[in-house]
């Protein structure tokens, strides 16, 4: 402990910093998610979305433990800019060299460096929040230097390093993470060639991967075709990665929605994607590879068409509660033949489904409100389900879509 210690107030001045870089980096990430065509990038960031999440979220904890309760409040000009340029990157390398290789590296050098710099008793509680994530940061950067190799083998014509130039520059102007660096003076122009992309109309893959044909998705019966039935579910799962984009691109175009919307949002995404890999495991078990398995772009590509709140309610009050009954179907069919994995996969499923149906619940009136609908909750799921029934490319959606209005009556 000496005098050099920081004070409350520069305690609190640099947390404020760190969460708002989680949380920009975050919804950056959640923008480019359906713009990734790399499968096991697309995987890990979808990953990574929740944890910047988690990591903003217990660092605005720490704060409101400092009566901190606004701390959006308080960011200064040069770190808004730099999220908001952080965006027109133009492919997952530049992605990759800007959000992990600028700006988690450098959260993560203060995360290292912070706990020094604090008093170690007085503040414990930041200390032990700093600890877990610089874990968290630790890992992500790892893989994004390793990921970064791998894409820019297959990709030597790119030059990503001019825009990491660039959004290091915005970084420095706004005196670096800590807010203490002495800024150039001179300021940066952003490069050519660095339109916004986002968001994502249509979502991308890698070139190779095969693309679903409506016209031959065919649902086996599960009580005489039980083979087949089960590859056809799970190859349906591997496919919720389009939700999770649709939850990316919604997070993204959705920022005047309060921070524990982003939160909540961004954990659903990560369910997705786990629901996704709950699909690959199973359909590796059956002998499958991934990239052998149809892709089912077009509901993401269709849903787009939407504004992001009609998206929202079409998930969360339709698509969501409409393939309940399904589930509970499937879990006693693969139980009555014994099949204990499966039951298991779609049990932890029907789980995390019960909270997106909760979280649809209490933020689709919320983003009724706030982008000045007037339609109640219940209108616009009559609304969407109608707008699906005609518009999406799965007859599984219909069929469910179908049996929730027998239900109605
Ligand atoms: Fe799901
Ligand atoms: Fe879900």
């Amino acid at each position: 402990m000496t005098q050099d210690n920081i004070s409350l107030d520069q305690n609190v001045q640099r947390l404020v910093r760190y969460a708002f870089l989680e949380q920009a980096v975050m919804r950056t990430l959640a923008g480019w998610l359906p713009g990734v065509p790399e499968w096991d990038a697309k995987n890990q960031i979808g990953l990574h979305i929740w944890e910047d999440a988690d990591s903003c979220e217990r660092l605005r904890s720490r704060l409101r433990e400092l009566r901190v309760h606004r701390p959006e409040r308080d960011v200064p000009a040069g770190l808004v800019h730099l999220a908001r340029e952080l965006d027109h990157a133009q492919g997952t390398l530049e992605l990759l060299a800007t959000a992990y290789l600028v700006v988690k590296r450098a959260l993560l050098e203060e995360y290292r460096r912070h706990p020094h710099l604090t008093y170690q008793v007085f503040d414990a509680p930041t200390v032990r929040v700093l600890g877990e994530l610089t874990g968290i940061c630790e890992r992500q950067v790892a893989w994004a230097e390793q990921m970064m190799a791998e894409v820019s083998a297959a990709h030597p014509d790119l030059h990503w390093q001019p825009w990491q130039d660039y959004i290091a520059g915005l970084l420095a102007a706004a005196g670096g993470v800590d807010g203490d660096q002495p800024a150039p003076s001179q300021q940066v122009a952003r490069p050519a060639g660095h339109e916004l992309l986002l968001p994502w109309r249509e979502c991308q893959r890698e070139p190779d991967f095969p693309i679903f044909d409506p016209d031959s998705d065919i649902e086996p019966d599960a009580e005489t075709q039980p083979e087949a039935h089960r590859a056809w579910r799970f190859k349906h799962y591997l496919n919720e990665m389009t939700a999770a984009e649709t939850l990316g691109s919604i997070l993204w175009l959705t920022p005047e929605m309060p921070w524990e919307f982003q939160y909540n949002a961004a954990r659903h995404l990560w369910d997705e994607v786990r629901h996704s890999q709950l699909g690959q495991t199973m359909v590796q078990r059956l002998g499958y590879r991934i990239k052998d398995i149809w892709q089912v772009v077009q509901i993401y590509n269709v849903m787009m068409t939407l504004p992001a709140v009609d998206q929202y309610a079409l998930l969360t009050t339709v698509i969501e509660p409409n393939g309940m009954p399904e589930k509970r179907r499937n879990i006693e069919h693969f139980e009555k033949i014994n099949d204990d994995i499966s039951a298991q996969a779609i049990t932890y499923d029907w789980s995390d489904e019960n909270y997106h149906i909760r979280w649809g619940k209490k933020w689709t009136p919320v983003m009724l409100e706030t982008y000045g609908y007037q339609e109640t909750p219940e209108e616009i799921a009559r609304r969407t389900e109608q707008w699906l029934m005609r518009n999406t490319p799965v007859k599984m959606q219909t069929r469910m879509a179908e049996e929730h209005g027998t239900t109605l009556g």
